[in-house]
């Protein structure tokens, strides 16, 4: 007995960057971005916070959920960009939230960070030691880019997407992978101002990827995380009714859906809007298609991520609402 899914939210910031916006700043254009990437627009934090746009995703989906903030035993924020370093953002949500949470935690498992969230929540409900969690995913990766880097600076946006989970069965599996690899993905700490450094290096690009390693990895990473998760199950490509994969670019997204010979309608993507959101990605694009009402009880659902680290989740839900 673990958990079901009883409510979803999310929240955007105001200002949206088009590609010509992009275009008016770097050498890259509107036809250059939509057809690579498949994304016309993202959302950029201008006058918030990402506390303000976190707290009110988790607000809509404690509403959406019918619980109060009372009610919640865990707070899992999955993020690599919050407003501190410390305190955590878990800890400034409980706060603005006001939460009762005795189980506090940040994730840190860059786009994979939702399912790796939902991995650690399943272990405390197994436990017995929770009955509702909150999970956040929120990011503002506006803040880690180099805008001078066309390759990077064009795939993100910001946003924030969360979960409440509550005692049930609808988690059917979960697996989380990683593989230590910087080279292709990675963003620097900040310098260090300590007298007694040697030299830990001087930090002069932000996000810093290897877009097409990325891409490799990541279509084959999908692929295989896909095809494990269906068969382990004893199911087959079609008997999932919604495919919700990370929202990174629209080809690696229809290199699957064409792998399993799916109908586009089962892998929706939203990336056309708000491009790269990492963690938030899928708890966005899970809210949208809850709230559009195109999930009916017992659908199958697998969620797919891949991100830095490298790693990877995938996770077999069943719907429950
Ligand atoms: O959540 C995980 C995060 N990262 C990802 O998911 C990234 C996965 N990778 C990708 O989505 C793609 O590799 C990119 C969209 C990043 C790049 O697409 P690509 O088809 O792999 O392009 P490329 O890197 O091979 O570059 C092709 C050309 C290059 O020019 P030359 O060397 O052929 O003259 C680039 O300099 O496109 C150029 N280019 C651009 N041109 C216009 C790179 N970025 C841009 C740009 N506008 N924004």
């Amino acid at each position: 007995m673990s958990f079901y899914i009883s409510g979803t939210g999310s929240s955007l910031p105001k200002k949206k960057v088009t590609n010509d916006d992009l275009s008016k700043i770097l050498d890259t254009s509107d036809e250059w971005i939509t057809s690579r990437t498949g994304i016309s627009e993202r959302r950029v934090l201008s006058s918030e916070t990402l506390l303000d746009i976190a707290a009110e995703a988790g607000r809509n989906a404690m509403e959406n959920a019918g619980t109060s903030p009372a009610d919640i035993d865990m707070i899992l924020c999955a993020t690599l960009s919050g407003d501190f370093v410390t305190p955590s953002m878990s800890c400034l949500l409980k706060d603005r939230l006001g939460l009762n949470a005795k189980y506090v935690y940040d994730v840190n498992m860059a786009c994979s960070g939702f399912v790796f969230a939902l991995e650690m929540a399943s272990v405390y409900f197994d436990a017995g030691k929770v009955n509702r969690v909150l999970v956040v995913c929120a990011e503002a990766i506006s803040r880690l880019l180099d805008w001078n880097d066309r390759s990077s600076a064009i795939l993100f946006g910001d946003g924030a997407g969360a979960v409440v989970l509550e005692k049930g069965d609808g988690l059917k599996d979960l697996v989380v992978n990683t593989k230590a690899d910087s080279a292709v993905l990675h963003i620097s700490g900040v310098e260090s101002n300590s007298p007694f450094s040697e030299g830990y290096a001087k930090v002069d690009k932000r996000v810093v990827m290897d877009g097409q390693g990325v891409f490799i990895f990541a279509v084959s990473a999908i692929t295989d995380g896909l095809s494990t998760m269906i068969e382990k199950n004893g199911l087959t490509p079609d008997d999932i009714s919604m495919y919700l994969l990370h929202q990174a670019n629209t080809r690696i997204i229809n290199s699957a859906r064409k792998r399993f010979g799916q109908p586009e309608e089962k892998f929706p993507h939203n990336i056309e809007k708000y491009g790269n959101t990492s963690s938030a990605s899928i708890p966005i694009l899970l809210d949208e298609v809850n709230r559009s009402g195109k999930l009916k009880k017992n659908d199958k659902i697998i969620l797919g991520a891949f991100g830095a680290g490298l790693s990877t989740g995938f996770c077999l839900i069943e719907w429950q609402k």
